[in-house]
């Protein structure tokens, strides 16, 4: 989604807004822009549809300084992609601004700007901020004051910069709904919508929060907060590595992140469980009594992390003897839902910043849950700052827009949370010990199943000419099962739907034929026989398989069903197992596909719009 870059300097600042929109890049975007403030006082904008290169391109043939600048990756909502559209938005060639999120009452805010005498030259929301502040200048405010002004105007998300060709010795931002983060430097100073695009320049990092506007300037940044008072803001040391960004010799990001599990799984683990056990307080200060009293667990996400959490319902409720409900973010802050007592809100979030679950996160504060719990990779993200507790998943940066380590990382937190939970609910020993005992092997586990990629590769080759498939799975793999969906559908752009195999003869049985591969989870576990009757019913309809299947669950190759044997494990820790092949599977079938793997179309990385 949008990404925002910004720098005041001695020095030119092109080359570093240039590198911050590339290490941007991962989170999708369809055109890009910067606009440099040079000390003649000089504002120039340069903008192009298409890739970060090509704006690159355009600054190397036409070269443009500023010590001053402002860029951004935009990614369509209001207004086609068009270099019109494309930010950084004027106001008179006097204002110039990039902005992240959805103004909401753009539309009125035109109007009253139109009739006030100011012409709009692009289809989008922003270019109402940049007027909006332009009028409030005109009415006798400095560019500071005219930012607070003008952000009591706006309805929605913004993360913004703004800067003005008549004052030229600062950058005003604001923050709402749509995070940024200061970078500090040494008589530099940086903004961004996200730490990775600073990485090279600074490691010192201020997180704004809702409501806040600053000013920046070479030497100094002053916090405003929504009442208009100043506050001070924690500077925190990145530790993420500045080489978060390289692929490692691999061809794609996904591929590296795919390969990246064990370590990262092995991470997660480090110093979290012990031999018989996890450790106390791994989900934050105090967890252990604030757990000690949850009967129920909400969990609210998006996409993969919502499917991490369909996963966890099956644990919870199996093993820690907990209820627990899953639900959509975006469905779930607009509807009443029940609150059930001593409830922990857990949220899921790759990113941290997903619109639809931090909303739901600020709603579920004002229903009455004990506590909220964030299950996340990025440190100081909106949802770390926001939860009461956090657990990190350790994945590191995770690059490709489709999600891999980070949801196998987050089933790892979740085994540990069934942990958790179930000690002060009567999980019995075995489980406990079955649990414990599989995570310690799950490192290992997910490097020996890396070596089914040379059979995945020529299994992807039956798939490249197909346009519909379908994915089947029982109890805890019927998630799996809607992820690796998810993973063919978003990276290969082929139809994927995902059933619990038991809904089979219920409808989806009337799609078979020799056009529509059906991709099964197998593992040898209590369902085994149920899903071999469903198998069953699929080869008796002509339908073309691909069994993923513990070897001692005994399904034979013929010649309408191929079996990939999957490393045998422990059930607990079968669904972190079995997510591999369909990651390796969606990936190499994109490869033969020829699909953009780690850019798909139409998709970002980090989606802060609802
Ligand atoms: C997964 O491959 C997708 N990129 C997407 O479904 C993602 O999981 C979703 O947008 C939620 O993101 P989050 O984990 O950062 O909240």
């Amino acid at each position: 989604m949008c990404g925002i870059v910004g720098a005041i300097a001695e020095r030119n600042v092109v080359e570093i807004l240039l590198e911050g929109l590339k290490r941007l890049e991962y989170r999708g975007y369809d055109s890009a822009g910067v606009a440099l403030l040079d000390g003649e006082g000089n504002l120039t904008r340069t903008r192009r549809t298409g890739k970060v290169k090509e704006l690159a391109d355009a600054l190397h043939t036409h070269p443009s300084k500023g010590n001053i600048g402002i860029a951004h990756t935009r990614w369509a909502t209001h207004g086609g992609v068009t270099e019109a559209n494309a930010h950084p938005h004027f106001s008179s060639d006097r204002i110039a601004v990039v902005h992240n999120g959805i103004i909401e009452n753009y539309q009125r805010l035109r109007s009253e700007l139109a009739a006030k005498g100011y012409g709009f030259d692009s289809d989008t929301d922003t270019e109402s901020i940049a007027h909006q502040v332009h009028y409030e200048l005109d009415q006798g405010a400095d560019l500071l004051q005219a930012v607070h002004n003008a952000v009591k105007k706006f309805e929605g998300a913004y993360g913004t910069v703004i800067i003005d060709k008549n004052d030229p010795e600062r950058m005003i931002v604001a923050r709402s709904g749509s995070p940024l983060v200061i970078g500090f430097g040494i008589g530099e100073n940086f903004i961004a919508s996200d730490q990775m695009a600073l990485l090279p320049v600074t490691r010192r990092f201020m997180y704004l929060e809702e409501g806040d506007v600053a000013e920046v300037t070479r030497t100094n940044v002053t916090v405003y907060d929504q009442d208009g008072q100043i506050v001070q803001r924690d500077i925190v040391e990145s530790d993420i590595e500045h080489d978060a960004g390289d692929k490692a010799g691999y061809r794609h990001y996904m591929l590296k992140e795919i390969h990246e599990q064990p370590t990262v799984v092995r991470n997660c683990l480090q110093g979290r469980l012990g031999e018989h056990g996890i450790s106390p307080n791994i989900f934050g200060q105090d967890a252990d009594s604030i757990l000690d009293n949850i009967k129920h667990v909400q969990i609210v996400a998006c996409g993969t992390s919502y499917h991490s959490g369909m996963t966890a319902k099956y644990w919870l409720e199996q093993y820690a003897n907990v209820s627990c409900n899953v639900e959509i973010a975006s469905e779930f802050r607009y509807r009443k839902s029940f609150v059930h007592p001593n409830s922990l809100l857990v949220t899921i979030s790759q990113s941290g910043e997903t619109a639809d679950t931090l909303a739901a996160l600020r709603l579920a504060k004002s229903l009455g849950y004990s506590s909220s719990l964030t299950i996340c990779n990025v440190p100081g993200s909106s949802l770390v700052r926001e939860s009461d507790l956090a657990f990190m998943t350790l994945a590191g940066a995770e690059i490709g827009v489709a999600s891999t380590k980070a949801f196998t990382t987050q089933l790892t937190g979740f085994l540990m949370l069934t942990l958790a939970l179930g000690k002060h609910n009567g999980m019995s020993e075995t489980d406990h010990k079955a649990i414990v005992d599989g995570l310690h092997s799950l490192p290992s586990k997910l490097e020996e199943t890396l070596s089914l990629t040379q059979g995945i590769k020529d299994l992807a080759e039956e798939f490249a000419d197909k346009h519909h498939s379908l994915f089947l799975g029982r109890g805890d793999q019927y998630p799996i099962a809607m992820e690796g969906a998810l993973k063919l559908k978003e990276i290969s752009y082929i139809h994927a739907e995902a059933y619990a195999s038991g809904e089979l003869k219920h409808g989806p049985l009337a799609l078979i034929d020799d056009e529509m591969p059906v991709i099964v989870v197998a593992p040898n576990n209590e369902l085994l026989e149920k899903l071999k009757s469903n198998v069953e019913e699929v080869r008796a309809r002509g339908g073309i398989m691909y069994v993923f299947a513990d070897k001692e669950a005994h399904f034979q190759s013929d010649n309408t069903m191929r079996v990939i044997n999957v490393p045998h494990c422990s059930a607990a820790i079968a669904p972190i197992i079995y997510t591999l092949p369909l990651q390796l599977l969606s990936y190499y079938v994109a490869i033969i596909k020829g699909t953009d793997v780690d850019q798909p179309r139409n998709l970002a990385k980090s989606v802060t719009v609802e």
